[in-house]
């Protein structure tokens, strides 16, 4: 193992110098179960203030979510000004969960910056050769995910897919404006929970909800049409009556299936 520049290290593989990120030992499966386990729906929140330092780790910890081919499709509200605040838990139907939150976190999807991240990502691959498969791919994405207008790319892509796929294995999409959608909310919903596991590691609570007026949502953070919420994400301290019954599981038979 050598240190090509101090960035980043490698190893010799094959004759070949490959990038060297080992897996960390020593983590705790205990303390991250005591995270996950510990994790509920807040609906009550105390007084008591997030430090900025623990918001902003934990809106840092949301962005390392894994995202499809790293495009970070997402966009997080920190919704601060009182007035706003005010109306955001109008928009969130006055539920209590936001009304007692002490800060209220919008996450968006975005479809619209799949070129302008594509291009970033080439422009800032963090070793000193971009590989060609890798700018191939990055220089391919914004035309494989443009639905055009009335999908009608969408539509050409997957009949093509449908055609060649009956020969090899093809990717079948996202090709609709609908699946493209589909495709940047998955990444935002990764990263909502990172951001309320990030939370509960630092002793807060969060809510996540879908109870809201989008319409209102969509107009207090003047979203584009090409920007959608994924989720309001309430936090703070969990009041002692802040979760108001037992965790409710069914059997892991019903979900886990070995074929
Ligand atoms: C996408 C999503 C939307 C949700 N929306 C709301 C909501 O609007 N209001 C609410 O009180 N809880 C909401 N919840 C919380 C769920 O009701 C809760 O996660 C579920 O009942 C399981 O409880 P637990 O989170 O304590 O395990 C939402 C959860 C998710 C994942």
């Amino acid at each position: 193992m050598k240190s090509t520049e101090q960035k980043f290290k490698t190893i010799e593989v094959d004759g070949k110098q490959r990038y060297y990120e080992p897996a960390p030992k020593g983590i705790s499966a205990a303390n991250f179960r005591k995270v996950v386990e510990s994790r509920r729906s807040v609906r009550k929140f105390t007084d008591k203030p997030i430090p900025k330092e623990v918001l902003d780790d934990c809106l840092d910890m949301a962005l390392l979510a894994p995202c499809s081919s790293g495009l970070q499709p997402w966009d997080f509200y920190v919704v601060k000004t009182p007035a706003k605040k005010a109306k955001l838990v109008t928009a969130c139907l006055g539920q209590l969960a936001a009304k007692t939150a002490q800060e209220l976190i919008v996450c968006v999807a975005r479809v619209d910056r799949v070129s302008e991240f594509s291009k970033k990502m080439i422009k800032e691959w963090p070793m000193p050769e971009v590989p060609t498969l890798v700018r191939r791919y990055y220089q391919l994405i914004p035309y494989n995910y443009a639905p055009g207008p009335l999908n009608s790319f969408a539509m050409m892509k997957k009949a093509a897919s449908n055609v060649g796929g009956l020969i090899a294995p093809l990717p079948r999409g996202p090709y609709t404006r609908s699946e493209v959608e589909l495709w940047a909310a998955k990444s935002a919903a990764l990263a909502c929970e990172n951001l309320v596991l990030a939370f509960r590691a630092h002793g807060f609570d969060t809510c996540m909800m879908e109870g809201y007026d989008e319409a209102r949502v969509r107009k207090l953070l003047k979203l584009s049409d090409d920007a959608f919420p994924i989720m309001v994400i309430g936090a703070g301290e969990r009041a002692d009556d802040g979760v108001f019954w037992p965790q409710i599981r069914f059997e892991r038979e019903l979900f886990v299936h070995e074929i």
